[in-house]
């Protein structure tokens, strides 16, 4: 069974008098479930090499290699939005968990077996006769295995509203909420550094997994072992992306749970006009300076990663001396598509890499003026799990992840 096939032609029968190969029936609901209950494209962590600073001073990070983007989405869109299509799967799906009993009378099939095929059709069967049939889509994100978890609704992806990247999930988010989850020291979000308040802004936060995870994150430890209080503020443009970010923190934080130290909300923050007004400046929350700025898929058109650099040089905490064992922080990360090569290749040019004589000014051997600069890069590969938004082909998918701070020059 391909993605690119209509349930109507590929689903097996499905009868009282039937007689089914249980495998069949568990390929038919993956199928269903990668149509209908989409994976976020890139999600999976293969393995990360540092790029920067290089062993090879030969080498310059832009060299580094990129993967080419994978094929269109638009006819697996057309196919997730044809209205009989989604009732026949509704229909197949009914009929099949009021047969699957009848599955156990075959050889091999254990009751569990079948008790799962039920309970993972259920599942589709709420997905496809729910929100989703109105182009809405909730998903489950885990991480470390299972101990964290986020429910994110994404709204309907509209191609004539500008605003609607930011109503789905995207890969980037994935990738940076895996790393937080699996390193949170690297982010100084373990250890020492939480005995302090701990203030923490993401930029165009989209649905929101990246906030989400790292309060979850936190209250988690703050659970095990008291922490000062920490904030996390998830930003956004867009007033459609706002009150769905508003909703997934609801959802997943809700107001009648109690209340602990660690805080999370949404706010609303232009890039292109943060760094030009001053009134933002001096409101809450940004009138006080971020120990950790976070941005996952925000560099996508020209102009970006200078707004962004101008946004992150008001907000990003000067660090309180030279050898902090976690300074402040902006980490971004970013697909390498090989048709936004230009946009990505903005980054490093306005934040330049954090070079030797700089390195050797921010241990103390001169410099007066703090800039910021790129001082880790790291190449992620992904599994390019095929799935209906992006159909990959099987390949790998390469995400930059750059660490940028300050350094005196
Ligand atoms: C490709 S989406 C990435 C969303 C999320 N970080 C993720 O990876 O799932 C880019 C995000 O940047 C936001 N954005 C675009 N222009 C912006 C601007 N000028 N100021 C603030 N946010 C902006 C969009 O609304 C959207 O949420």
């Amino acid at each position: 069974m391909t993605l690119t096939q209509y349930p109507t032609a590929v689903l097996p029968r499905i009868g009282r008098n039937q007689k089914y190969a249980p495998q069949d029936l568990a390929d038919a609901l993956i199928y269903l479930r990668k149509l209908y209950n989409p994976d976020v494209r890139g999600s999976k962590i293969k393995h990360r090499k540092r790029c920067y600073p290089v062993y090879d001073s030969n080498v310059s990070p832009s060299e580094q290699p990129c993967e080419a983007e994978p094929v269109s989405e638009d006819d697996l869109e057309q196919l997730r939005a044809d209205a009989f299509e989604r009732s026949y799967a509704v229909r197949w799906l009914t009929a099949f968990c009021s047969c699957a009993e009848a599955l156990t009378d075959g050889d091999g099939v254990s009751p569990e077996m079948v008790e799962s095929l039920i309970q993972d059709a259920s599942a589709l069967l709420a997905i496809c006769a729910g929100t989703a049939s109105a182009g809405i889509i909730s998903r489950n994100f885990t991480f470390n295995q299972g101990k964290i978890q986020v429910q994110l609704t994404d709204i309907p992806l509209d191609n004539h509203d500008y605003s609607s990247v930011g109503a789905q999930t995207w890969g980037g988010a994935c990738v940076l909420s895996e790393m937080i989850a699996q390193s949170p020291q690297e982010f100084g979000l373990w250890g020492s550094s939480l005995q302090r308040p701990l203030r923490i802004l993401e930029l165009g936060a989209g649905t929101g997994l990246v906030s989400l995870v790292v309060a979850k994150l936190l209250r988690a430890l703050a659970h095990e072992d008291p922490v000062g209080p920490c904030a996390i503020i998830a930003t956004d443009y867009y007033p459609s992306v706002l009150g769905n970010l508003e909703h997934n923190i609801m959802n997943n934080f809700p107001p009648s749970e109690p209340q602990t130290t660690v805080s999370i909300s949404a706010h609303f923050l232009d890039w292109s006009q943060f760094s030009v007004s001053s009134l933002q400046l001096d409101a809450p929350p940004f009138d006080e300076p971020f120990d950790l700025i976070l941005g996952a898929d925000i560099v996508y058109e020209a102009e970006h990663a200078l707004w962004i650099k101008r946004c992150v040089e008001k907000l990003l905490k000067k660090p309180a001396c030279a050898a902090s064992e976690v300074p402040p922080a902006f980490h971004l990360v970013i697909p390498l598509r090989a048709t936004h090569a230009v946009e990505s290749g903005t980054i490093e040019r306005v934040f330049a890499c954090a070079d030797s004589e700089a390195a050797k000014v921010s241990s103390g051997e001169g410099g007066h003026v703090w800039d910021l600069r790129i001082t880790r890069k790291d190449s992620i590969v992904c599994d390019g799990e095929d799935n209906v938004r992006f159909p990959s082909d099987g390949h790998e998918v390469e995400y930059a992840h750059y660490t940028i701070g300050w350094i005196k020059v």
